[in-house]
């Protein structure tokens, strides 16, 4: 059984491992070994980052090749329909070991400030990073370890992995046979993700009143030097970046391997911060999604719908009214039990709904006249909110439900739905 830590704020600073007194002089470690800083900072040397040790010249490459991303096309949604995608259905051999969680994700919604794609992965992932932007791997279940520069965190169902921009990191999932396939939804985005400014205050601590705080974040143990093939030989990264076209793929290699880091310190890591340990505020009657909201980034917002307990005013309704976000379309990832604004929709669990905007959504209409006697809270999802319109990705066009537009009606172009 795998023991999950929670020892350490974020996105606060830490220091990890061995760092000099001062930054930017000469640092030996044992005397004699050199090392070499690098900084890894956000917006030009003007915004967040970390300086980090290494034992090996970061910039020593040998090699630089093709990496074919696969179809990272996108279809605009027209005409106009919200969208059933049935994600377990990419892979119905449900056979995971030749798969990792880097090369084998399939891209099903984009637009300029966001791609999400999934995996059901059995296999470790070579090294990677993504020059585009930051990540966000939800993981709907499974388990695994993430192994970067910084160090290492145990993950498991429920997190929501954040991975800053250019990080080498791997995905290892840990022993499939009794966890089952580590499935994620990966959100990479073009810019950058954080907790919501609106939980904080101006000097960044989480707020009194905040439904999650530093306690509820998850970082890296480290540095990872122990790891046994950590110097020494040629090793390839695949790194995802940016191109005049859109995003492009390359395997660079180093003539060490980049898990040699002694030291780091500074704010910018990766971390993870599980569903389970948000603590949904609550009302008499029901309040706004914002209020599940977990992270804020360039163009898109990440809510985390958890269990709750259930609106307690005379009559009160206790699932989503209907509602036109007239400025986002609104991505919903079905990852555990069963959502009562969707039921009798045929949305099961791994399933994605993508309601556009310039249209209305809500429950079905028994689900709306029913829900002031529910008794058990029943959301549980992962949603993601862009302001620019999202298109339909290969994996979309691969699993779309074409019947589920009609589904609130029962009707459809071709009649009543069987
Ligand atoms: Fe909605």
């Amino acid at each position: 059984m795998l023991d999950y830590p929670k020892d350490a704020s974020v996105p606060y600073y830490r220091s990890v491992g061995q760092v000099p007194p001062q930054r930017h002089v000469a640092f030996s470690v044992d005397g004699d070994t050199p090392t070499f800083e690098e900084f890894i900072g956000e917006e030009g040397f003007s915004g967040t980052g970390s300086l980090l040790y290494h034992l090996g010249v970061p910039s020593n490459l040998v090699d630089s090749r093709h990496w074919d991303l696969g179809d990272q096309s996108l279809t605009p949604n027209t005409p106009l329909r919200p969208r059933h995608l049935r994600l377990p259905d990419l892979w119905p051999d449900d056979e995971p070991h030749g798969r990792d969680a880097v090369r084998h994700r399939r891209t099903f919604l984009g637009n300029a400030d966001v791609r999400m794609s999934y995996v059901v992965a059995g296999a470790d992932s070579p090294l990677y990073s993504n020059g585009v932007g930051d990540e966000v791997v939800f993981v709907q279940s499974g388990a695994a370890v993430l192994e970067s520069v910084f160090g290492r965190i145990e993950v498991r169902q429920g997190d929501n992995v954040v991975v800053p921009r250019v990080t080498i990191h791997r995905w290892l999932p840990v022993d499939v046979d009794t966890h089952g396939p580590f499935r994620a939804l990966c959100v990479e985005a073009s810019g950058h993700v954080r907790p919501p400014d609106k939980h904080r205050s101006r000097f960044g601590q989480f707020l009194e009143g905040s439904p999650m705080t530093e306690r509820d974040f998850r970082v890296p143990e480290g540095p990872l030097l122990a790891v046994p093939d950590a110097a020494g030989s040629d090793t390839d990264v695949y790194v995802r970046h940016r191109s005049a076209s859109g995003v492009a793929g390359s395997v660079v290699t180093y003539d060490h391997h980049p898990f040699d880091v002694v030291g780091w310190d500074g704010q910018l890591y990766p971390y993870a911060f599980n569903y389970r340990d948000f603590a949904p505020v609550v009302g008499r009657t029901l309040m706004p999604p914002p209020t599940y909201q977990v992270f804020q980034a360039d163009g898109f917002v990440i809510c985390n719908f958890v269990p709750r307990p259930l609106e307690f005013g005379e009559g009160a309704i206790k699932v989503p009214y209907y509602h036109s976000n007239v400025d986002s379309d609104e991505v919903m990832f079905y990852f555990a039990g069963e959502t009562a604004a969707r039921k009798g929709s045929g949305i099961a669990t791994g399933s994605v709904s993508l309601h556009p905007a310039a249209y209305t959504h809500g429950p079905r209409r028994e689900a709306y006249l029913d829900s002031p006697g529910m008794t058990e809270p029943m959301e549980m999802a992962f949603m993601l909110d862009t302001f620019r319109p999202l298109e339909l990705g290969e994996a979309a066009l691969a699993c779309d439900e074409p019947d589920y537009p009609w589904t609130w009606s029962g009707r459809g172009p071709q009649g009543a739905l069987a």
